[in-house]
Formats: structure tokens, sequence, C-alpha cells
């Protein structure tokens, strides 16, 4: 597991920035695994002032989002659907039919993520997943507890989950109590992760991450275990690991 310390959110951004355009600059046609949140935010905004340098080039790239709220339609503004619409994709010149996102309102959510998983072989797997992480330890929506053997499916969202995603409704009952995810497995057999935190609030989480046994309760954890795993925090995140 490699750690990136930058001083500031916009070095992280950029540090991640570069990480994926890299691998799209190496290879073309990459597979793009992306994550929601506050967090990725600013490495979005970095691609996309990459992309329009000319610096990278999206066309031939395809993405899979790590998870969907369920049952929250894809016209709301709380969809990540429309969040990766809005922040990332309509800026860029991927191709809509290579963007795939969990479809939260399918009438046969087993279906759905037994067919996401196939898609992503189908393409021949992730090169590189962005991941945020959780105050929790979550990553995509896998909360503690976790099953370690998972693929994409149906998770019940932490209470903690669901007040800290609370601040993008307009009230928490407005959150969704369960989503749909890719599973630690399905993540995990991503060639590359880079994980993003920010703020102390993700202090304690990225610790455990680093540092805490390998166990369910605390799923970053089992990133010690992945052979190609980046940690990209800014100064406050990490502000616990640097006392080792
Ligand atoms: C959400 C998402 C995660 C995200 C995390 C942290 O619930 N499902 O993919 O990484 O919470 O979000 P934020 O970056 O806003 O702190």
């Amino acid at each position: 597991m490699r750690i990136i310390i930058a001083d500031d959110y916009q070095e992280m951004s950029r540090r991640a920035a570069a990480m994926v355009s890299s691998q799209v600059i190496l290879k073309h046609d990459s597979v793009l695994g992306l994550a929601t949140g506050d967090t990725p935010l600013g490495m979005y905004k970095e691609l996309i002032k990459l992309y329009e340098n000319k610096e990278v080039d999206f066309f031939d790239v395809s993405t899979f989002n790590l998870d969907e709220y369920y049952k929250l339609s894809i016209e709301n503004k709380q969809s990540y659907y429309y969040y990766m619409n809005h922040n990332f994709f309509r800026h860029i010149n991927v191709k809509k039919e290579n963007t795939h996102i969990l479809n939260g309102m399918a009438k046969d959510i087993t279906a759905e993520c037994r067919n996401y998983d196939q898609q992503i072989k189908n393409d021949g797997g992730i090169d590189i997943q962005v991941l945020g992480i959780g105050a929790n330890g979550h990553i995509g929506f896998n909360e503690p507890d976790v099953n370690f053997e998972a693929e994409t499916h149906l998770v019940k969202l932490d209470e903690m989950t669901i007040e800290a995603n609370s601040r993008f409704f307009s009230s928490k009952d407005e959150v969704p109590t369960t989503a749909i995810s890719m599973g630690i497995k399905t993540i995990m057999q991503s060639r590359r992760v880079i994980l993003l935190a920010s703020g102390a609030g993700k202090a304690d989480a990225i610790y455990k991450t680093v540092n805490g046994k390998i166990c369910p309760e605390l799923p970053a954890s089992i990133l010690q275990l992945h052979p190609d795993a980046t940690i990209i925090i800014d100064k406050n995140a990490g502000k616990l690991l640097s006392d080792d």
C-alpha cells in the first residue's frame, strides 16, 4: 500500500487526476472504476481541465461506477447517475454507452448486479478503481461487517452513512436506506486502486485502513491486501499517520 500525503485538497485532487489520466494516456481504452461523494469532485475538475487542454482523450474509455441508491430515479439530483453526468461525463468525450452506473430502479436487482459484474468482466476488468471512504471505513457502500467475498449486491446503509449523506437531502428521512454497490470482491479484482480522503473527519478511518487489523468491521482495511493500492490523502486525513 503506497501512501501519498498531499498538502491540501487541491494537491490531492491533482495527484489523483494525474494517476487516472496517465492510465488513460498509456491505454486509450482503459476501464475506469469511478466514485461519487464530495471527495472526488476536485479530481473530476482536474480531469476535465486535462481533457480541455487536450492532454487526455476519453473517447475509447469505459467507466463503471461503484454504487447507486436503491429506488432513487435517475432524474433525482441525489442519484449518482445525475452526479456523474453533471460533474464529469457531460464535460468530456466519453461515449454515453460506455458509461455504466447501476440501475437502482431495476425490477430484478439480483439480475442487475450479476449483469454488472459480467459487464465488467466482458470489458476486460477495471484498470483503475477510484475510491472514497466513509468515516466508518466503508468503501463504495460496503458497510462495516461486510462480507469480503461479495460481488455487486444490495446493501443496507449504516446509520452513520445515512446521517452523513443526509447533508445532500432536504431531510434525513429522504435518504434511501438501501443501495446497490460493487462488493469488496469486485473492488479487489481491479488492477489498481486509489483511495482518496480529505479532512480530519476521515483521519481515524484512514489510520485503521493503513494500520488496523484486516477485518469486516473496517471494510477499507482489506486494501492492505491489494497488490497495487495507493492512498492519496490530504494532511488532515493523514494526521494520525504521521506519529507512527
Ligand atoms: C458515500 C459513497 C462512497 C463515498 C463516501 C464518502 O456514501 N457511497 O462511495 O466514498 O460516502 O463520501 P464523501 O466523499 O462525500 O465524504
